[in-house]
């Protein structure tokens, strides 16, 4: 489904990504850990489109993503959460859950608003609020399920546990596995809480500098300690 070969991405001349190598199949959840910096972001940005400039192979179901706008890409199955959430403050939350609809790709059908915070219990209370009354985990949670309303053929996860609350973590963790697993959709998810990494994917990809030092599944990675010790401890 996503075949990304040999990936470079840059900011005007500065490179940031050097020859990323990663496919991801129908309905797999895979993570990309790696310290600040190492190039999480950016390597879900040139998926998505917007941002980096991005060189080599990027590939949704064969069509070349490079050559599509963001929102051609979203019409093709892609969804991104992004790192500052982009929720909107002068929208109440089913408002923000409504708006998705419009990114839903051709063929598909998005869920509702009430579907989704069936999925995300602890916006329940909150539906009437406006994005401005919400906390900033609050507002994490909505990002999260505004992502999937569309039923995306792939979710753009980028660290959507930062700062959050263990509770919250644990909520979030539950709900992107049921979705994800009732509805087929694959995720490619930046963390660095290995912890809820663990919970929602099968494998993972480590990233050091804008390079691949690892992949493989998580307990190939529990039985690499070096791996953790010389590309994740601080
Ligand atoms: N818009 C930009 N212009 C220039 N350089 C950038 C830009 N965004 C990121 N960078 C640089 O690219 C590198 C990778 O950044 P990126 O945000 O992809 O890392 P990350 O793994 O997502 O980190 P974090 O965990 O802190 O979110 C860093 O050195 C960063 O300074
Ligand atoms: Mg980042």
């Amino acid at each position: 489904m996503l075949e990304v070969g040999q990936l470079r991405a840059l900011y005007g001349d500065s490179q940031v990504l050097h020859g990323i190598d990663l496919t991801i199949s129908r309905g797999q959840r895979v993570a990309v850990i790696g310290r600040n910096g190492a190039g999480k972001s950016t390597l879900l940005k040139s998926i998505m489109g917007g941002g980096p400039s991005a060189h080599g192979v990027l590939q949704l179901d064969g069509a070349d993503l490079r050559r599509l706008k963001g929102f051609e890409r979203t019409r093709l199955g892609l969804s991104l959460v992004p790192e500052d959430r982009r929720i909107f403050p002068h929208l109440t939350v089913v408002e923000n859950l409504e708006i998705a609809r419009h990114a839903t790709a051709r063929g598909t059908t998005p869920a509702s608003p009430e579907a989704m915070i069936g999925f995300f219990p602890m916006l329940e209370a909150l539906k009437t609020r406006f994005g401005n009354q919400l906390s900033g985990g609050q507002q994490q949670l909505l990002a999260v399920a505004r992502g999937l309303l569309p039923m995306p053929k792939l979710l753009l996860l980028d660290e959507p546990t930062e700062g959050l609350a263990p509770i919250i973590v644990e909520e979030m963790a539950k709900s992107i596995n049921a979705i994800c697993a009732q509805h087929g959709v694959a995720l490619l998810l930046s963390e660095q809480n290995l912890w809820f990494a663990r919970q929602c994917t099968n494998s993972l990809y480590v990233l050091d500098t804008g390079r691949i030092v690892f992949s493989g599944s998580w307990d190939e990675f529990d039985a690499s300690p070096e791996v953790r010790n010389r590309h994740l401890a601080l």
